[in-house]
């Protein structure tokens, strides 16, 4: 690359306009926040090829859903909604229905075999070949390309922003997944893990902040495997690296990242953390179990020991950092005892917050080859009742030791429940609303905390 590393994609991001011919399309999106992304990802190609964005199932000549396949529901999920895309395509015969992401990978060609009304199917690394692929579905061919690549990071596009607020924004710094957890079909969908050039995510976040966005997350499946080659000078760029480059952009700027590999949760991404005032202190560390034999099963690479001993550095570098964690319940041959070492480590870790989950079998992957899906059902759920009552618990603790104390916030948006209240986030990641008074979205502004629920802080600014 020559002297201004953008050159190549300033060129590369000016794409031949195929003529959309103001076609709009509607873009649905399910699962993650890389999906989030990765719809934003695809309105940017789309209308750098000449289509619109509608806003309006109603208006759009084509309908495209980006889908998830994490558990069995997420997959129902999607093909009711096709059900309902039905009377569209009855109205009008000319809408085209794409399904992209994680399902059309997952199912390929299949998908347009078993669901009828779909025209497209196109992978997360395919987007490109959208507009092309619209062209061919127009003229009446089947539309399919779900190949994955080793390459791609679509590291010159810049999103399309989609959401609500113009005040939070994702950044997605890498792609795939190469950790091969035993339970995970991501590995099968998203291909190969590999990271996006530094440079282009130091443009997009510039971008940002020229718009007037206040924070970024930084995502992938696993941030603290990034890693980056500058081929010039072999310099190497670790995630803690980028992570402190994208602290520097502007002290204005506040940083998150997700998600974190207990695997690879290294001191120096902790360190980094407690220099920056603008890097939030919050941590999402999946840990799925507390127990050693099902961790082992579950081919997550790590013990509950080693586990402990990373809340234990994150304790000490970064006192009163937010704490996340993700569960699976009723995983093959998970007993009665190995369950209760999840709780006893819920409670000892007093996670803030979590997201909790049944163990939903994959096909192809490792544990639906090898293992055996025996716990029934009903056990499954009693587990997942028992930690989530558990984590509001744990949740609702956390939230009273707040109360008194005051708290940075920054505004993202109108509270669900009242016009005159407003909500934004601590840096710990915790919801908190107060009366709106003269305060704008994207203002920053310190909060009391009076009250809270267990999902929720409540406060006065001060
Ligand atoms: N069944 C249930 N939960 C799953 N997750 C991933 N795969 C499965 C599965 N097969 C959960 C994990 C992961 C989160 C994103 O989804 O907890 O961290
Ligand atoms: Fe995201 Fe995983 Fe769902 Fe794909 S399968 S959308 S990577 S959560």
């Amino acid at each position: 690359m020559g002297k201004n590393k953008f050159e190549n994609l300033d060129k590369l991001k000016i794409l031949p306009n195929t003529g959309g011919n103001g076609q709009k399309i509607y873009i649905e999106t399910y699962g993650c926040q890389m999906n989030v992304v990765d719809s934003e990802v695809v309105a940017a190609i789309m209308t750098d090829n000449g289509f619109s964005i509608s806003e309006n199932l109603e208006d759009a000549n084509i309908i495209l859903v980006n889908t998830c396949s994490i558990r069995e529901n997420a997959e129902q999920k999607v093909r009711q909604r096709l059900n309902d895309y039905k009377k569209y395509k009855k109205k009008d015969k000319g809408i085209l229905i794409g399904v992209i992401g994680c399902m059309a990978e997952r199912l390929k060609q299949k998908l347009l075999e078993e669901e009828k009304l779909v025209d497209m199917v196109i992978g997360p690394d395919a987007y490109r070949d959208l507009p092309k692929l619209v062209e061919e579905a127009g003229s009446g061919q089947q539309a399919i390309n779900v190949l994955l690549s080793r390459e791609e990071t679509y590291a010159d596009i810049n999103p399309v922003r989609l959401g609500k607020n113009n005040v939070t924004a994702f950044v997605s710094i890498m792609r795939g997944c190469d950790q091969m957890c035993s339970y995970c079909v991501v590995p099968f969908t998203r291909g190969r893990e590999r990271s996006r050039d530094p440079y282009t995510i130091i443009r997009e976040v510039n971008d940002l902040i020229a718009k007037g966005y206040k924070e970024v997350t930084l995502l992938g499946q696993n941030v603290n495997s990034y890693i980056w080659e500058n081929k010039e000078n072999n310099r190497k760029i670790s995630f803690a690296s980028l992570l402190e480059m994208v602290a520097k952009t502007s002290p204005d700027l506040r940083v998150r990242y997700s998600t974190s590999h207990p695997k690879d949760m290294t001191d120096d991404v902790l360190h980094t953390m407690a220099k920056y005032d603008n890097i939030c202190k919050n941590i999402h560390l999946p840990v799925q179990s507390g127990n050693n034999r099902v961790l082992e099963n579950m081919r997550r690479g790590y013990t509950r020991e080693w586990y402990m001993d990373r809340i234990r550095a994150i304790k000490k570098i970064l006192p009163g950092c937010g704490l996340s964690s993700d569960f699976i319940t009723g995983f093959c041959d998970e007993t009665e005892e190995e369950h209760k070492d999840t709780l006893s480590l819920m409670k000892w870790a007093g996670f803030d917050f979590a997201f909790m989950f049944k163990y939903s079998e994959r096909p192809n992957t490792y544990a639906e080859r090898k293992l055996k899906d025996n716990i029934p059902d009903e056990t499954k759920s009693r587990r997942l009742t028992k930690i989530i009552e558990l984590q509001n618990k744990l949740s609702l603790e956390s939230n009273k030791k707040d109360i008194g104390k005051t708290f940075e916030v920054l505004v993202e948006g109108v509270s669900r429940k009242s016009d005159e209240r407003l909500f934004g986030r601590n840096s710990q990641n915790k919801v908190v609303v107060f009366d709106r008074g003269n305060i704008e979205i994207g203002d920053y502004v310190n909060v009391k905390i009076t009250e809270c629920t267990s999902a929720t802080l409540k406060g006065i600014v001060v």
